[in-house]
């Protein structure tokens, strides 16, 4: 018996979704545990593309959807995503979704307090503005509002009240408009008798389930390089995305984690600020950009888009406990003379292995490469490890030699069953 955690090993949209999807066919439940509608897994199913940021990717294959504690929940975003997939025919309900009664919510003072110090800080991160930052900054000050506090509204004016105190002084401060108490009660009152029938105590059905045999598949959001502790930061984002936090983000206990699987790109991208030594400002740089449609599903900003970084995915499968990759995106370097595996960094005429922390560090680390050849053939579509142009496969092996993991899995298109598999997660289906 085993469950899965899905994590991003680079700078997310790694194509997490992608393999979520898949994967989400052998599992009885499919958990979010961490991040918000900050998160963008697009799902191509036949003629269909479903864009999610807060659903469970799951859901889409029919499974049990939880949404858990670790999330930070925009209640309008979360509606607004609902009634999207039912135009496309898919239909959320309390028989499918479930979630977190202690899951925090988002609210709109926390994007404009995000706004008003992003515009004046030192080190802009380029967030996505969903007032991610805030909320979390909010649960770790005792003063968020979480979704079961929606059933009590005593609770939730007093908490309106706390939540004011602090929020509106520091609007004042930073000389923008505050908020009234009033309008933003009857708004969540309003959204309660929507939201409520979804809400339960998630740790008992995901403590039942494992006591049923069933199987957890654990969706992260955002990477290991975006993690709040062991990411570039401060260029990150404001919760763990490591795979540890699949265990606090939902109320199970660290043995449910049996096997963590990191996503990672052929290439990298990187969305918003912050170091990204393989970074290429020139037209390979482009010409990733345009052919892997190298741009935000939810802010439609342009990904920076650079070579493989082995050191950057080394670092995060040890700090993260990752076992096994995924490899996406392969297809887009078809066709390439030769492709660059950066294994290392040159600072200060020193030779590093990892990315140090520091941000000067971060800035300053120059990509050590290796270079292979390309290959002419095409990877598209592929699902046999033997039909793979012989120069992708050299440059796999040489991927997971470096990063020290094997690549057990790797997408050659956005389509569901374009993979190659090497080894199931989930382990023996059969047994
Ligand atoms: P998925 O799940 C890519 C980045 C933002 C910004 C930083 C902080 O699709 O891989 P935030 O709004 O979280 O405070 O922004 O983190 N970021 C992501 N980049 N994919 C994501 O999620 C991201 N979620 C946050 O661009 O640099
Ligand atoms: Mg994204």
């Amino acid at each position: 018996m085993a469950n899965v955690v899905v994590i991003g090993a680079q700078w997310g949209d790694e194509g997490k979704g992608r393999i979520i999807d898949w994967l989400g066919n052998q599992a009885d439940l499919v958990v979010r545990f961490n991040g918000g509608h900050n998160a963008g897994h697009t799902l191509v199913i036949g003629d269909k593309t479903y864009k999610l940021a807060l659903l469970p990717s799951g859901l889409v294959r029919g499974k049990m959807g939880i949404i858990g504690n670790g999330v930070a929940l925009d209640l309008d975003a979360l509606l607004a995503e609902i009634d999207k997939v039912g135009a496309q025919g898919l239909h959320v309900t309390p028989d499918n979704l479930r979630i977190a009664d202690n899951a925090i919510l988002i609210l709109p003072m926390h994007r404009a307090v995000e706004q008003a110090q992003e515009a004046r800080r030192h080190f802009k991160i380029g967030t996505t503005n969903r007032g991610i930052g805030p909320a979390y900054e909010d649960k770790a000050g005792r003063r968020a509002i979480r979704v079961g506090d929606l059933a009590e509204p005593d609770t939730l004016s007093a908490k309106l009240d706390d939540l004011l105190l602090h929020h509106n002084a520091l609007l004042s401060g930073l000389g923008v408009a505050t908020f009234e108490k009033a309008p933003l009660l009857a708004h969540l009152l309003a959204l309660a008798p929507r939201i409520l029938p979804f809400v339960e105590p998630v740790w008992q059905r995901l403590n039942t389930a494992q006591q049923a045999g069933q199987r957890i598949l654990f969706e992260g959001a955002q990477a290991v390089m975006l993690d709040v502790d062991h990411g570039t930061y401060p260029f990150v984002t404001s919760s763990n995305t490591v795979a540890g936090s699949a265990a606090t983000g939902c109320g199970v206990g660290p043995a449910a984690l049996s096997r963590v699987l990191g996503v990672c790109k052929a290439y990298t991208t990187r969305v918003g600020l912050g170091p990204f030594p393989t970074e290429l400002q020139d037209e390979t740089g482009d010409m990733l950009r345009a052919r892997g449609r190298e741009f935000g599903v939810n802010t439609g900003r342009p990904r920076r888009c650079g070579w493989f970084d082995a050191a950057l995915v080394r670092q995060s499968a040890q700090v993260a406990g990752i076992q096994a990759l995924a490899l996406t995106k392969l297809d887009i370097l078809d066709g390439l003379s030769e492709v660059k595996i950066c294994t290392g960094y040159r600072l200060n005429g020193q030779l590093l292995p990892y990315l140090p922390a520091s941000p000067k560090a971060q800035a300053a680390a120059e990509p050590v490469y290796e270079t292979l050849p390309g290959w002419s053939g095409s990877s598209k579509g592929v699902r046999h490890w033997d039909d793979l142009p012989p120069p992708a496969m050299a440059y796999i092996q040489r991927i997971q030699a470096l990063v020290g993991v094997p690549v057990t899995l790797i997408s050659t298109s956005p389509e569901r069953e374009d993979l190659i598999v090497r080894e199931q997660p989930f382990g023996d289906l059969t047994a």
